[in-house]
Protein backbone atom coordinates (compact mmCIF):
# COMPACT_ATOMS: atom_id res chain seq x y z
CA UNK A 1 0.00 0.00 0.00
CA UNK A 2 1.67 3.47 -0.79
CA UNK A 3 1.21 6.90 1.25
CA UNK A 4 -1.71 7.82 -1.24
CA UNK A 5 -3.53 4.99 -0.52
CA UNK A 6 -3.19 5.26 3.22
CA UNK A 7 -4.45 8.88 2.65
CA UNK A 8 -7.58 7.89 0.66
CA UNK A 9 -8.14 5.14 3.66
CA UNK A 10 -7.77 8.08 6.43
CA UNK A 11 -9.83 10.38 4.53
CA UNK A 12 -12.26 7.88 3.52
CA UNK A 13 -12.48 6.63 7.11
CA UNK A 14 -13.27 9.78 8.83
CA UNK A 15 -16.12 10.59 6.20
CA UNK A 16 -17.87 7.13 7.19
CA UNK A 17 -17.23 8.38 10.75
CA UNK A 18 -18.78 11.99 10.06
CA UNK A 19 -21.75 10.59 8.19
CA UNK A 20 -22.37 8.25 10.75
CA UNK A 21 -22.06 11.03 13.69
CA UNK A 22 -24.00 13.14 11.49
CA UNK A 23 -27.00 10.08 10.71
CA UNK A 24 -26.73 9.43 14.76
CA UNK A 25 -27.15 13.11 15.56
CA UNK A 26 -30.05 13.15 13.61
CA UNK A 27 -31.79 10.12 14.73
CA UNK A 28 -31.15 11.58 17.64
CA UNK A 29 -32.58 15.26 17.46
CA UNK A 30 -35.46 13.46 15.68
CA UNK A 31 -36.39 11.38 18.41
CA UNK A 32 -35.46 14.05 20.74
CA UNK A 33 -38.41 16.59 19.33
CA UNK A 34 -40.30 13.47 19.16
CA UNK A 35 -40.13 13.44 22.90
CA UNK A 36 -39.75 16.55 24.38
CA UNK A 37 -43.12 17.77 25.61
CA UNK A 38 -45.33 15.03 23.75
CA UNK A 39 -43.75 11.30 24.47
CA UNK A 40 -46.92 11.20 27.09
CA UNK A 41 -49.14 12.08 24.20
CA UNK A 42 -48.23 9.05 22.52
CA UNK A 43 -48.59 6.74 25.30
CA UNK A 44 -52.28 7.94 27.02
CA UNK A 45 -55.82 7.39 24.30
CA UNK A 46 -57.22 10.72 23.94
CA UNK A 47 -61.08 10.45 22.44
CA UNK A 48 -61.58 11.65 18.67
CA UNK A 49 -57.64 10.86 18.00
CA UNK A 50 -57.13 7.78 16.09
CA UNK A 51 -53.06 6.67 16.91
CA UNK A 52 -51.59 4.89 14.13
CA UNK A 53 -48.00 2.83 13.80
CA UNK A 54 -46.36 2.97 10.51
CA UNK A 55 -43.92 0.77 10.65
CA UNK A 56 -41.16 1.71 7.33
CA UNK A 57 -42.30 5.18 7.30
CA UNK A 58 -39.06 6.29 6.32
CA UNK A 59 -39.16 4.44 3.07
CA UNK A 60 -41.39 5.16 0.07
CA UNK A 61 -44.63 3.78 0.52
CA UNK A 62 -44.35 4.48 4.09
CA UNK A 63 -43.36 7.99 4.19
CA UNK A 64 -46.03 8.62 1.54
CA UNK A 65 -48.96 6.93 3.93
CA UNK A 66 -47.34 8.90 6.96
CA UNK A 67 -47.94 12.30 5.18
CA UNK A 68 -51.63 11.84 4.27
CA UNK A 69 -52.75 10.20 7.74
CA UNK A 70 -50.82 12.94 9.52
CA UNK A 71 -53.01 15.53 6.77
CA UNK A 72 -56.01 13.90 8.14
CA UNK A 73 -55.17 14.65 11.46
CA UNK A 74 -54.14 11.54 13.07
CA UNK A 75 -51.15 10.29 15.35
CA UNK A 76 -48.80 8.87 13.81
CA UNK A 77 -45.57 6.71 14.74
CA UNK A 78 -42.67 5.96 12.21
CA UNK A 79 -41.09 2.91 13.26
CA UNK A 80 -37.92 2.10 10.59
CA UNK A 81 -34.49 0.84 10.87
CA UNK A 82 -33.20 3.34 8.10
CA UNK A 83 -31.82 0.50 6.42
CA UNK A 84 -33.27 1.45 3.33
CA UNK A 85 -35.81 4.31 4.43
CA UNK A 86 -34.84 8.02 4.74
CA UNK A 87 -34.16 9.95 7.57
CA UNK A 88 -34.71 12.87 5.15
CA UNK A 89 -38.11 11.90 4.50
CA UNK A 90 -38.73 11.60 8.05
CA UNK A 91 -37.40 15.13 8.71
CA UNK A 92 -39.37 16.86 5.97
CA UNK A 93 -43.13 15.19 7.76
CA UNK A 94 -41.62 16.29 11.35
CA UNK A 95 -41.14 20.02 9.35
CA UNK A 96 -44.75 20.20 8.32
CA UNK A 97 -45.95 18.72 11.54
CA UNK A 98 -44.36 20.05 14.54
CA UNK A 99 -46.58 20.42 16.71
CA UNK A 100 -46.88 18.23 20.30
CA UNK A 101 -48.65 14.47 19.55
CA UNK A 102 -48.80 14.60 16.02
CA UNK A 103 -45.59 12.30 14.89
CA UNK A 104 -43.04 11.03 16.54
CA UNK A 105 -40.20 8.85 14.76
CA UNK A 106 -39.01 5.44 16.86
CA UNK A 107 -35.41 3.86 15.49
CA UNK A 108 -35.25 0.56 15.71
CA UNK A 109 -35.39 -2.98 14.25
CA UNK A 110 -38.59 -5.01 13.95
CA UNK A 111 -36.84 -8.20 14.09
CA UNK A 112 -35.61 -7.07 17.46
CA UNK A 113 -38.32 -8.51 19.69
CA UNK A 114 -37.50 -6.68 23.12
CA UNK A 115 -37.80 -3.24 20.96
CA UNK A 116 -41.00 -4.36 19.34
CA UNK A 117 -42.36 -5.24 23.09
CA UNK A 118 -40.76 -1.73 23.83
CA UNK A 119 -42.36 0.08 21.22
CA UNK A 120 -45.70 -1.18 22.05
CA UNK A 121 -45.35 -1.08 25.58
CA UNK A 122 -44.55 2.25 25.69
CA UNK A 123 -46.86 3.82 23.18
CA UNK A 124 -50.30 3.20 22.55
CA UNK A 125 -51.93 2.33 18.84
CA UNK A 126 -55.48 2.14 17.75
CA UNK A 127 -54.00 0.63 14.56
CA UNK A 128 -50.97 -0.55 12.70
CA UNK A 129 -50.20 -0.01 8.70
CA UNK A 130 -47.10 -2.71 8.82
CA UNK A 131 -45.11 -1.39 5.41
CA UNK A 132 -41.79 -1.86 6.60
CA UNK A 133 -40.08 -4.80 4.34
CA UNK A 134 -37.15 -5.80 2.18
CA UNK A 135 -38.99 -5.86 -1.10
CA UNK A 136 -37.13 -6.77 -4.41
CA UNK A 137 -37.77 -10.06 -6.34
CA UNK A 138 -34.64 -9.93 -7.94
CA UNK A 139 -32.66 -9.66 -4.36
CA UNK A 140 -35.25 -11.99 -2.78
CA UNK A 141 -33.95 -14.90 -4.71
CA UNK A 142 -30.25 -14.26 -4.11
CA UNK A 143 -30.97 -13.63 -0.35
CA UNK A 144 -33.61 -16.00 0.25
CA UNK A 145 -33.49 -16.28 4.16
CA UNK A 146 -33.17 -12.52 4.80
CA UNK A 147 -36.79 -12.43 2.95
CA UNK A 148 -38.20 -14.92 5.33
CA UNK A 149 -36.88 -13.27 8.01
CA UNK A 150 -37.65 -9.70 7.37
CA UNK A 151 -40.86 -9.86 6.05
CA UNK A 152 -42.57 -14.09 7.86
CA UNK A 153 -40.54 -13.49 10.86
CA UNK A 154 -40.64 -9.91 11.48
CA UNK A 155 -44.49 -9.49 11.33
CA UNK A 156 -44.75 -12.43 13.30
CA UNK A 157 -43.48 -10.49 16.21
CA UNK A 158 -45.82 -7.42 14.97
CA UNK A 159 -48.80 -9.72 15.00
CA UNK A 160 -47.39 -11.15 18.46
CA UNK A 161 -47.01 -8.05 20.00
CA UNK A 162 -50.66 -6.01 18.59
CA UNK A 163 -52.40 -9.21 20.06
CA UNK A 164 -50.21 -8.83 23.26
CA UNK A 165 -51.28 -5.12 23.87
CA UNK A 166 -54.90 -5.71 22.20
CA UNK A 167 -54.27 -3.40 18.88
CA UNK A 168 -57.50 -3.22 17.29
CA UNK A 169 -56.10 -2.71 13.54
CA UNK A 170 -54.03 -4.04 10.79
CA UNK A 171 -53.16 -2.88 7.53
CA UNK A 172 -51.19 -5.13 5.95
CA UNK A 173 -48.73 -4.26 2.47
CA UNK A 174 -49.33 -7.42 0.57
CA UNK A 175 -48.19 -7.80 -3.23
CA UNK A 176 -49.09 -8.95 -6.36
CA UNK A 177 -46.31 -11.03 -6.70
CA UNK A 178 -48.31 -13.17 -4.21
CA UNK A 179 -50.22 -14.42 -7.10
CA UNK A 180 -47.50 -15.71 -9.05
CA UNK A 181 -48.17 -16.46 -13.03
CA UNK A 182 -51.81 -16.72 -12.97
CA UNK A 183 -53.10 -17.99 -16.62
CA UNK A 184 -56.17 -15.87 -17.14
CA UNK A 185 -55.91 -12.12 -16.38
CA UNK A 186 -57.33 -9.91 -14.88
CA UNK A 187 -56.39 -10.56 -11.25
CA UNK A 188 -59.06 -11.08 -8.83
CA UNK A 189 -59.10 -12.09 -4.97
CA UNK A 190 -59.92 -15.03 -5.63
CA UNK A 191 -57.38 -15.95 -7.95
CA UNK A 192 -55.02 -18.64 -6.83
CA UNK A 193 -52.08 -17.82 -5.38
CA UNK A 194 -48.75 -19.56 -6.42
CA UNK A 195 -45.96 -17.00 -5.61
CA UNK A 196 -42.50 -18.18 -7.53
CA UNK A 197 -39.83 -16.01 -5.87
CA UNK A 198 -39.14 -16.38 -2.11
CA UNK A 199 -40.42 -12.51 -1.81
CA UNK A 200 -43.58 -13.39 -3.28
CA UNK A 201 -43.69 -16.45 -1.02
CA UNK A 202 -42.65 -14.71 2.46
CA UNK A 203 -45.57 -12.01 1.76
CA UNK A 204 -48.17 -15.15 1.03
CA UNK A 205 -46.98 -17.14 4.55
CA UNK A 206 -47.66 -13.33 6.08
CA UNK A 207 -51.19 -13.78 4.60
CA UNK A 208 -51.55 -17.64 5.72
CA UNK A 209 -50.42 -16.72 9.55
CA UNK A 210 -52.79 -13.55 9.22
CA UNK A 211 -55.89 -15.77 8.51
CA UNK A 212 -55.02 -18.53 10.28
CA UNK A 213 -54.53 -15.85 13.39
CA UNK A 214 -57.99 -14.06 12.87
CA UNK A 215 -60.08 -16.78 13.24
CA UNK A 216 -59.75 -16.93 17.13
CA UNK A 217 -59.55 -12.84 17.40
CA UNK A 218 -60.69 -10.04 17.48
CA UNK A 219 -58.50 -7.68 15.27
CA UNK A 220 -60.10 -5.94 12.28
CA UNK A 221 -57.56 -7.04 9.43
CA UNK A 222 -56.67 -5.28 5.43
CA UNK A 223 -54.98 -6.99 3.73
CA UNK A 224 -53.69 -4.74 0.60
CA UNK A 225 -52.31 -6.51 -3.14
CA UNK A 226 -50.46 -3.48 -4.41
CA UNK A 227 -49.58 -4.17 -7.98
CA UNK A 228 -46.93 -2.29 -9.25
CA UNK A 229 -46.17 1.47 -7.40
CA UNK A 230 -45.31 4.46 -9.16
CA UNK A 231 -45.30 8.38 -8.42
CA UNK A 232 -44.95 10.35 -5.51
CA UNK A 233 -46.65 13.20 -3.87
CA UNK A 234 -47.99 15.74 -6.16
CA UNK A 235 -47.00 18.63 -3.85
CA UNK A 236 -43.39 17.72 -4.00
CA UNK A 237 -42.70 16.78 -0.54
CA UNK A 238 -42.14 13.42 -0.74
CA UNK A 239 -40.23 11.42 -3.32
CA UNK A 240 -38.52 7.71 -4.10
CA UNK A 241 -35.61 7.66 -2.99
CA UNK A 242 -33.71 4.26 -3.31
CA UNK A 243 -29.91 3.59 -1.88
CA UNK A 244 -27.95 3.95 -4.49
CA UNK A 245 -26.59 0.50 -4.31
CA UNK A 246 -29.98 -0.96 -4.89
CA UNK A 247 -30.85 1.12 -7.92
CA UNK A 248 -29.36 -2.44 -10.16
CA UNK A 249 -32.45 -4.53 -8.31
CA UNK A 250 -34.55 -0.76 -9.25
CA UNK A 251 -38.18 -0.28 -10.70
CA UNK A 252 -38.87 0.60 -14.42
CA UNK A 253 -39.96 3.88 -13.23
CA UNK A 254 -35.99 4.75 -11.25
CA UNK A 255 -34.57 3.23 -14.25
CA UNK A 256 -36.00 5.56 -16.55
CA UNK A 257 -35.00 8.60 -14.14
CA UNK A 258 -31.86 7.12 -14.18
CA UNK A 259 -31.52 7.46 -17.70
CA UNK A 260 -32.99 10.46 -18.14
CA UNK A 261 -30.43 12.37 -15.67
CA UNK A 262 -27.52 10.05 -17.73
CA UNK A 263 -26.94 8.08 -14.80
CA UNK A 264 -26.95 4.90 -16.80
CA UNK A 265 -26.79 4.86 -20.69
CA UNK A 266 -30.15 4.17 -21.54
CA UNK A 267 -32.85 1.80 -20.94
CA UNK A 268 -32.94 -2.17 -21.57
CA UNK A 269 -36.21 -3.80 -22.28
CA UNK A 270 -36.10 -7.47 -21.65
CA UNK A 271 -38.21 -9.56 -24.11
CA UNK A 272 -40.29 -8.04 -27.41
CA UNK A 273 -41.75 -11.28 -28.16
CA UNK A 274 -44.68 -11.95 -25.49
CA UNK A 275 -47.77 -12.71 -26.59
CA UNK A 276 -49.02 -8.86 -25.99
CA UNK A 277 -49.98 -6.18 -28.19
CA UNK A 278 -46.34 -4.76 -28.54
CA UNK A 279 -44.69 -7.64 -27.28
CA UNK A 280 -43.43 -6.03 -24.55
CA UNK A 281 -44.37 -7.44 -20.49
CA UNK A 282 -47.62 -5.55 -19.55
CA UNK A 283 -47.67 -4.49 -15.46
CA UNK A 284 -50.94 -1.99 -13.80
CA UNK A 285 -49.12 0.43 -12.62
CA UNK A 286 -50.80 2.23 -9.53
CA UNK A 287 -50.33 5.29 -8.27
CA UNK A 288 -48.96 5.92 -4.66
CA UNK A 289 -51.69 8.58 -3.90
CA UNK A 290 -54.10 6.74 -4.93
CA UNK A 291 -52.42 3.46 -3.31
CA UNK A 292 -52.36 5.29 0.29
CA UNK A 293 -55.80 6.73 -0.03
CA UNK A 294 -56.63 3.12 -0.17
CA UNK A 295 -54.86 2.62 2.92
CA UNK A 296 -56.97 5.49 4.52
CA UNK A 297 -60.04 3.88 3.04
CA UNK A 298 -58.94 0.26 4.43
CA UNK A 299 -58.54 1.65 7.80
CA UNK A 300 -62.01 3.87 8.13
CA UNK A 301 -63.93 0.53 7.28
CA UNK A 302 -61.60 -2.36 8.77
CA UNK A 303 -64.34 -4.59 11.23
CA UNK A 304 -63.55 -6.52 14.21
CA UNK A 305 -63.26 -10.07 13.27
CA UNK A 306 -63.01 -9.66 9.78
CA UNK A 307 -60.46 -9.90 7.48
CA UNK A 308 -60.76 -7.49 3.66
CA UNK A 309 -58.88 -9.07 1.05
CA UNK A 310 -57.97 -6.36 -1.62
CA UNK A 311 -56.36 -6.03 -5.29
CA UNK A 312 -55.26 -2.64 -5.10
CA UNK A 313 -54.40 -1.71 -9.22
CA UNK A 314 -55.73 0.53 -11.70
CA UNK A 315 -57.42 -2.42 -13.60
CA UNK A 316 -55.22 -1.48 -16.73
CA UNK A 317 -52.34 -3.16 -17.99
CA UNK A 318 -49.61 -0.96 -19.52
CA UNK A 319 -46.84 -2.42 -21.72
CA UNK A 320 -43.28 -1.33 -20.67
CA UNK A 321 -42.95 0.12 -24.45
CA UNK A 322 -45.79 2.57 -23.46
CA UNK A 323 -44.29 3.13 -20.30
CA UNK A 324 -40.75 4.29 -21.63
CA UNK A 325 -42.90 6.62 -24.14
CA UNK A 326 -44.61 8.29 -20.90
CA UNK A 327 -41.19 8.76 -19.09
CA UNK A 328 -39.79 10.08 -22.54
CA UNK A 329 -42.86 12.54 -22.75
CA UNK A 330 -42.50 13.43 -18.54
CA UNK A 331 -38.81 13.62 -18.93
CA UNK A 332 -38.55 15.36 -21.80
CA UNK A 333 -35.25 13.22 -22.38
CA UNK A 334 -34.83 11.14 -25.51
CA UNK A 335 -33.91 8.14 -23.61
CA UNK A 336 -31.83 5.42 -25.28
CA UNK A 337 -33.97 1.83 -25.64
CA UNK A 338 -31.46 -1.52 -25.92
CA UNK A 339 -33.93 -4.34 -26.94
CA UNK A 340 -32.69 -7.69 -25.40
CA UNK A 341 -34.00 -11.14 -24.98
CA UNK A 342 -36.46 -12.14 -22.51
CA UNK A 343 -35.47 -12.47 -19.12
CA UNK A 344 -36.45 -15.69 -17.26
CA UNK A 345 -38.54 -15.74 -14.53
CA UNK A 346 -40.87 -12.36 -16.49
CA UNK A 347 -43.67 -13.07 -16.98
CA UNK A 348 -46.13 -11.48 -19.71
CA UNK A 349 -49.32 -9.53 -18.39
CA UNK A 350 -50.43 -8.83 -14.86
CA UNK A 351 -53.06 -6.55 -14.09
CA UNK A 352 -55.62 -6.63 -11.55
CA UNK A 353 -59.48 -6.94 -11.29
CA UNK A 354 -60.03 -3.66 -8.54
CA UNK A 355 -64.14 -4.26 -8.50
CA UNK A 356 -64.04 -5.80 -5.13
CA UNK A 357 -61.86 -2.87 -3.65
CA UNK A 358 -64.38 -0.25 -5.77
CA UNK A 359 -67.67 -2.08 -4.58
CA UNK A 360 -66.90 -2.50 -0.83
CA UNK A 361 -64.40 0.55 0.18
CA UNK A 362 -65.63 2.66 -2.90
CA UNK A 363 -62.09 3.20 -3.53
CA UNK A 364 -60.80 3.76 -7.16
CA UNK A 365 -57.71 5.45 -9.04
CA UNK A 366 -57.33 8.56 -9.75
CA UNK A 367 -54.21 8.94 -10.69
CA UNK A 368 -54.51 6.39 -13.76
CA UNK A 369 -52.63 9.12 -16.27
CA UNK A 370 -48.86 7.35 -16.48
CA UNK A 371 -47.76 10.58 -17.85
CA UNK A 372 -48.76 12.49 -15.44
CA UNK A 373 -47.98 10.31 -12.31
CA UNK A 374 -44.63 10.14 -13.86
CA UNK A 375 -44.12 14.15 -14.37
CA UNK A 376 -44.80 14.39 -10.74
CA UNK A 377 -42.54 12.07 -9.82
CA UNK A 378 -39.95 13.21 -12.48
CA UNK A 379 -39.92 17.05 -10.92
CA UNK A 380 -39.29 15.95 -7.24
CA UNK A 381 -36.06 13.78 -8.63
CA UNK A 382 -34.81 16.71 -11.27
CA UNK A 383 -34.81 19.01 -8.00
CA UNK A 384 -33.49 16.14 -5.54
CA UNK A 385 -30.35 15.12 -7.40
CA UNK A 386 -29.38 13.09 -3.72
CA UNK A 387 -32.68 12.18 -2.94
CA UNK A 388 -32.99 13.16 0.33
CA UNK A 389 -29.18 14.16 0.85
CA UNK A 390 -27.56 17.44 0.48
CA UNK A 391 -29.60 19.57 -1.92
CA UNK A 392 -28.91 19.30 -5.69
CA UNK A 393 -31.07 20.57 -8.75
CA UNK A 394 -30.90 20.45 -12.22
CA UNK A 395 -30.22 23.21 -13.91
N1 LIG B 1 -42.96 -0.50 -4.18
C1 LIG B 1 -43.77 -1.39 -4.74
O1 LIG B 1 -43.98 -1.39 -5.98
C2 LIG B 1 -44.51 -2.42 -3.88
C3 LIG B 1 -45.39 -3.31 -4.50
C4 LIG B 1 -46.07 -4.23 -3.71
C5 LIG B 1 -45.90 -4.25 -2.33
N2 LIG B 1 -45.01 -3.38 -1.76
C6 LIG B 1 -44.83 -3.44 -0.29
O2 LIG B 1 -44.97 -2.13 0.25
C7 LIG B 1 -44.16 -2.00 1.41
C8 LIG B 1 -43.33 -0.75 1.32
O3 LIG B 1 -42.50 -0.83 0.16
P1 LIG B 1 -41.60 0.39 -0.34
O4 LIG B 1 -41.56 0.31 -1.82
O5 LIG B 1 -42.04 1.62 0.33
O6 LIG B 1 -40.17 -0.06 0.20
P2 LIG B 1 -39.02 0.84 0.89
O7 LIG B 1 -37.79 0.01 0.88
O8 LIG B 1 -38.97 2.19 0.28
O9 LIG B 1 -39.55 0.99 2.38
C9 LIG B 1 -39.47 -0.06 3.33
C10 LIG B 1 -39.08 0.56 4.66
O10 LIG B 1 -39.03 -0.47 5.66
C11 LIG B 1 -37.87 -0.26 6.46
N3 LIG B 1 -37.48 -1.55 7.05
C12 LIG B 1 -37.09 -2.67 6.39
N4 LIG B 1 -36.80 -3.62 7.28
C13 LIG B 1 -37.02 -3.11 8.52
C14 LIG B 1 -36.89 -3.64 9.83
N5 LIG B 1 -36.45 -4.88 10.05
N6 LIG B 1 -37.19 -2.84 10.87
C15 LIG B 1 -37.62 -1.55 10.68
N7 LIG B 1 -37.77 -1.02 9.45
C16 LIG B 1 -37.46 -1.80 8.37
C17 LIG B 1 -36.83 0.29 5.51
O11 LIG B 1 -35.78 0.98 6.16
C18 LIG B 1 -37.68 1.20 4.64
O12 LIG B 1 -37.76 2.51 5.18
C19 LIG B 1 -43.35 -3.30 1.52
O13 LIG B 1 -43.98 -4.13 2.45
C20 LIG B 1 -43.45 -3.88 0.12
O14 LIG B 1 -43.33 -5.28 0.14
C21 LIG B 1 -44.31 -2.47 -2.50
Amino acid sequence: MDFADTDRKRNFSARLFAAAFLVSLGIFSLRQSAIVGSSNLFSIPESGVTRVLVTGGAGYIGSHAALRLLKDSYRVTIVDNLSRGNLGAVKVLQELFPEPGRLQFIYADLGDPKAVNKIFRENAFDAVMHFAAVAYVGESTVEPLRYYHNITSNTLLVLEAMATHRVKTLIYSSTCATYGEPKKMPITEETEQVPINPYGKAKKMVEDIILDFSKNSNMAIMILRYFNVIGSDPEGRLGEAPRPELREQGRISGACFDAARGIISGLQVKGTDYNTADGTCVRDYIDVTDLVDAHVKALANAKPRKVGIYNVGTGKGRSVKEFVLACKKATGKDIKVEYLDRRPGDYAEVYSDPSKIRRELGWTARYTDLQESLEIAWRWQRSHLNGYGPHAAMG
